[in-house]
């Protein structure tokens, strides 16, 4: 996939260097190959350097990507439907992940209020403290008279809690362990430096754990392409019982973009579902730009719904179009067209939810893994 990247700036050029020296240190110390989920965690998140560490936009029209949340009202309005019931039977609390701009849960705290829901105190994880002085300021902005439920944390809590944990867009942004399929044998993608600095990939044995999660992830390789490469995140069973640690009783919502098993591990996805942004761009070249991009990778929801299970949980997953229907779409686009000022609004707010459901936009690519107990 080749695209043109706008020209970054000669401050975010000098930014993403100071990264790049970073990764470059580690390469060498590891002796010429860093595995890609290392490098994937430094390019996001070394402290005060990494894409989610450091100071820029990455957000909305004036960033790198556009997420459901910052289209419009309607996604938080409908996930405000589906989480009121467990809010209503826990009388607990919400637990948002990497809450990014702070709409979510502006607009969620809002639709809850008004569907006499409201959590006793909504619980934002976020260790960039610039994404947190955002939230605060999209907070106060937005329902400045719910702000003292708002609690900010570094960690999951440490005390038990009832009531629900959402996370949108979040899973696919866990560093993964790049690999390929070659000839029955499984290599590791890792990252090493050319002769003039710039990263390239590398390809080296595969170690043990690597050996048994592909053995796992992929049992029967038979009908793949070779060279098939591909992608999956190591961390995801500690992640999630970390993140549901403490959730006694309650249910939490992923919204992510994502395959089932078999689609993932399938000869359509034979160059890896890697993807980047950069200002509105996205391409499949993480190793470019570090610092000044997003990297993702799609979600394995099988292995999200596996996690699940691990924890105690029991796990369901949809469409997102299919849960956004079921939770109230209809009613929200009514009552959310009656009260739009405008032609303009009401043009905006029908582009939204066609991006939301639409197959061959947000609809189809995106699923909804509820895990409860
Ligand atoms: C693509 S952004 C999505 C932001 C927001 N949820 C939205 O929908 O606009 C991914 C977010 O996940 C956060 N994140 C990544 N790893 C995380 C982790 N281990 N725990 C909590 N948040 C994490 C990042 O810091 C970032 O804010």
């Amino acid at each position: 996939m080749r695209v043109d990247l706008p020209p970054p700036s000669p401050d975010e050029l000098a930014h993403s260097e100071r990264v790049a020296a970073l990764i470059r240190g580690e390469i060498y110390a590891a002796g010429g190959a860093l595995d890609f989920a290392r490098y994937m965690e430094l390019a996001l998140y070394a402290p005060g350097l990494g894409y989610y560490s450091a100071g820029a936009a990455k957000f909305g029209t004036a960033g790198d990507f556009v997420t459901a949340p910052e289209l419009g009202f309607v996604f938080a309005r409908c996930l405000a439907r589906a989480i009121a019931p467990t809010l209503r039977e826990t009388r607990g609390d919400v637990l948002e992940l990497g809450p990014g701009s702070g709409a979510l849960a502006a607009e969620l705290l809002v639709e809850l209020e008004r569907l006499d829901a409201l959590p006793v105190r909504y619980l934002l994880l976020e260790r960039s403290a610039d994404l947190r002085e955002r939230q605060r300021t999209t907070l106060t902005q937005r329902c400045a008279h719910l702000f003292d439920r708002c609690v900010w944390l570094d960690m999951p809590p440490a005390e038990s809690w009832r009531g629900a944990l959402i996370a949108n867009e979040v899973v696919d942004a866990l560093p993964v362990r790049a690999f390929v399929l070659r000839d029955g044998e499984v290599f590791a993608r890792a990252v090493g430096v050319d002769g003039n600095g710039r990263f390239v990939w590398r390809e080296i044995p595969a170690d043990a754990a690597l050996q048994a999660d592909t053995a796992h992830f992929v049992p029967d390789e038979s009908a793949l392409p070779h060279p098939f490469m591909s992608e999956y995140c190591p961390t995801l069973v500690p992640w999630l019982a970390e993140v549901t640690r403490n959730l006694e009783h309650g249910a939490a919502w992923f919204i992510d973009y994502g395959y089932s098993r078999p689609e993932y591990y399938a000869p359509q996805h034979a160059n890896g579902t890697l993807r980047c942004h950069f200002r509105h761009r996205a391409h499949d070249d993480p190793l470019i730009l570090p610092g000044l991009q997003d990297i993702t990778a799609h979600v394995d929801f099988d292995a999200l719904v596996e996690a699940g299970s691990a924890a105690g949980f029991e796990a369901s997953v949809e469409r997102q179009s299919q849960f956004l229907i079921r939770h109230g779409l209809d009613e929200v686009f009514t009552d959310t067209y009656a009260s739009a000022a405008g032609e303009a609004a009401r043009y905006a707010l029908a582009q939204e939810v066609k991006r939301l459901t639409l197959p061959g936009q947000m609809g189809d690519a995106f699923r909804v893994a509820m895990i409860r107990r």
